[in-house]
């Protein structure tokens, strides 16, 4: 059901933890299923250093985290602006249909995450949307669910 990549992500995620004084800090859960994800991000002049997560959530959440964490430090808060879990999900060789909304739970909390970043710092992110803190609240996931 899983690929190889899947299954090595959720068994060595990278990127677990906390950071202390971080740049934006981001929660978003799925009350359908009861997960939830933590994003904290450093960044330093629009660069996104470092970042981790903690999450309470399925394997697929665990895998598709770790691989949005990898795939983000590094790059400019813009650029991480364009990844979406799809991309995520790609990377990771593919997720089961029926889990592809567990990876907009890594997706989400990392808008959030930049969110918070963007309102501390009075800026505002181009094509940012204020996230929501239930993906069961995002418009595409219904189509994910009845699709899977
Ligand atoms: Fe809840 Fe995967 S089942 S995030």
């Amino acid at each position: 059901m899983y690929t190889e990549k899947v299954m090595e992500h959720f068994s060595n995620p990278r990127n677990v933890g906390e950071i202390e004084n971080a740049s934006g800090v981001g929660t978003v859960g799925n009350a359908k299923c009861g997960d939830i994800m933590k994003v904290y991000l450093q960044i330093e002049d629009g660069i996104i250093k470092d970042a981790k997560f903690k999450t309470f959530g399925c394997g697929a959440a665990v895998a598709t985290s770790s691989m949005a964490t990898e795939l983000i430090i590094g790059k400019s808060v813009e650029d991480a602006l364009k990844i979406t879990n799809k991309m995520v999900a790609e990377e990771l060789g593919g997720l089961p249909p029926v889990k592809m909304h567990c990876s907009l739970l890594a997706e989400e909390s990392l808008h959030a995450a930049l969110w918070d970043y963007a309102e501390k710092n009075n800026i505002v992110i181009d094509g940012l949307e204020q996230p929501k803190d239930d993906i069961d609240h995002h418009e595409h996931i219904h189509d994910e669910v009845m699709n899977g």
